[in-house]
């Protein structure tokens, strides 16, 4: 899983190793290491940014960030009335948000019930508008709500040496999973199948071709695939059952009109043991490394692929080898790993405990292994690349 937005170079805060550090060799990595006040400051930073994200959310799932664009300009109780919620409680939220730089206030001086505050544009559009490349809305959701949740379990898991099911981390962590990655696979994929694989998108501009959508999750990618070829047939597949309910309701809301239902299907079950073969394209989208058991579910997407057709994994672009030195991207693919990915690859056994960095050497030979070929495609994402697979003659 992974942010769709455009800016991985934001300002270094919270843990950030201080930008002159960044970039030393591995050999003079004990550098980093702070006086113990400098320490503690980053630690503050990153406290205080992990508290302030709470009350996005909070803002978020109250709908008070909706109410304030509704409202625009307003003071407490008119935000509370909007929301339905006890004016006090909304007030020092109002205020808590505008001193965390997300609202502004008319007048700070007036007194507190006067006081107006606003949700400027820019923060509504990032907040709020799902269309927007600068939507980051399930960046606040998935952690806060899908992974913080869960750290008594998560503490019980590492302490247990087992791992913990995707099932356990709920609503909010497929919903922020769903809306990461819904904007690569309404904006880029298209893009990217044509440049990058274009005989596979001649080929499933054919009718009677077929796509399958390995670990769908909420079935985005799919409803995408199923848009971008309006002769294929897209079969979704996933494990987890509700993900798979999130997909036929995110199924049954388009527009008839553009006629989806007639060839999109979707089923819960296992990838390695997918139904019938002769697929154009079998695609696993941000999903490979979260499996206990790859080489298996590449071997069952191998058997799935018609002749001529393509294995196409997104996964992380994460470098080719540790280095302390990551850029932002790869510390946020090792947190969710930490966090969500190694745990849920480890909660079947046995388990190749892969986690969100798998790095290409590792596709390379978990594919050799399932008797596939790897192209490795840099398709300029910060936070995806794609690997073509294609089955080696036997
Ligand atoms: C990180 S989510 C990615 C979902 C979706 N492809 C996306 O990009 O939003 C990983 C998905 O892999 C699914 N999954 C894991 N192991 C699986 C397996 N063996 N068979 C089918 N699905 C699996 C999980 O249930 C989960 O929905």
């Amino acid at each position: 899983m992974a942010p769709a937005f455009r800016h991985p170079a934001a300002p270094r805060s919270g843990l950030g190793v201080p930008p002159g550090r960044r970039g030393e060799s591995a050999a003079s990595a004990g550098s980093v290491a702070d006086s113990p006040q400098a320490f503690s400051l980053r630690l503050f930073a990153a406290g205080l940014a992990s508290a302030e994200l709470m009350t996005c959310f909070l803002g978020l799932e109250l709908g008070l960030y909706e109410a304030l664009r509704r409202t625009g300009p307003a003071t407490a109780a008119r935000v509370a009335e909007e929301s339905d919620l006890d004016a006090r409680a909304v007030r020092e939220w109002l205020e808590q948000q505008t001193c965390a730089g997300v609202l502004t206030v008319d007048e700070p001086g007036a007194p507190p019930e006067a006081r107006r505050f606003t949700l400027p544009p820019a923060h509504a559009e990032a907040l709020l508008d799902a269309d927007s490349p600068n939507w980051i809305a399930p960046l606040v959701v998935m952690p806060i709500g899908g992974m913080a949740a869960v750290l008594p379990q998560l503490v019980d898991a590492y302490r247990g040496r087992r791992g913990l099911p995707y099932a356990a981390y709920g609503e909010a962590l497929r919903g922020g999973q769903a809306g990461l990655n819904r904007g690569v696979f309404e904006h880029h994929l298209p893009g990217w199948i044509s440049r990058h694989l274009p005989d596979i998108d001649a080929r499933l501009r054919v009718p009677g071709s077929s796509i399958a959508d390995v670990a769908c999750g909420s079935g985005l990618s799919t409803l995408a695939l199923a848009r971008m070829f309006p002769d294929a047939e897209v079969h979704g597949l996933d494990l987890d059952e509700a993900s798979i309910r999130d997909a036929e309701a995110n199924l049954a809301a388009t527009d008839p009109a553009e006629r989806l239902r007639d060839r999109v299907r979707f089923r819960a079950g296992d990838a390695g043991d997918a139904g019938p073969a002769g697929h154009t394209l079998v695609c696993v989208f941000d999903a490979l490394h979260d499996m206990s058991a790859p080489v298996d579910v590449l071997r069952a997407c191998r058997r799935l692929t018609a002749p001529g057709g393509a294995v196409l994994l997104m996964e992380p672009s994460v470098g080719e080898r540790f280095t302390p030195a990551a850029p932002d991207s790869e510390r946020f693919h090792y947190a969710v790993s930490v966090l969500h990915c190694l745990p849920v690859g480890m909660s079947r056994t046995p388990s190749a405990a892969t986690g969100t960095v798998m790095r290409p050497d590792t596709v390379r030979a978990y594919a050799a292994e399932a008797g596939l070929d790897t192209r490795v495609i840099d398709v300029g994402h910060p936070f995806h690349r794609l690997y073509r697979l294609t089955a080696r003659p036997r």
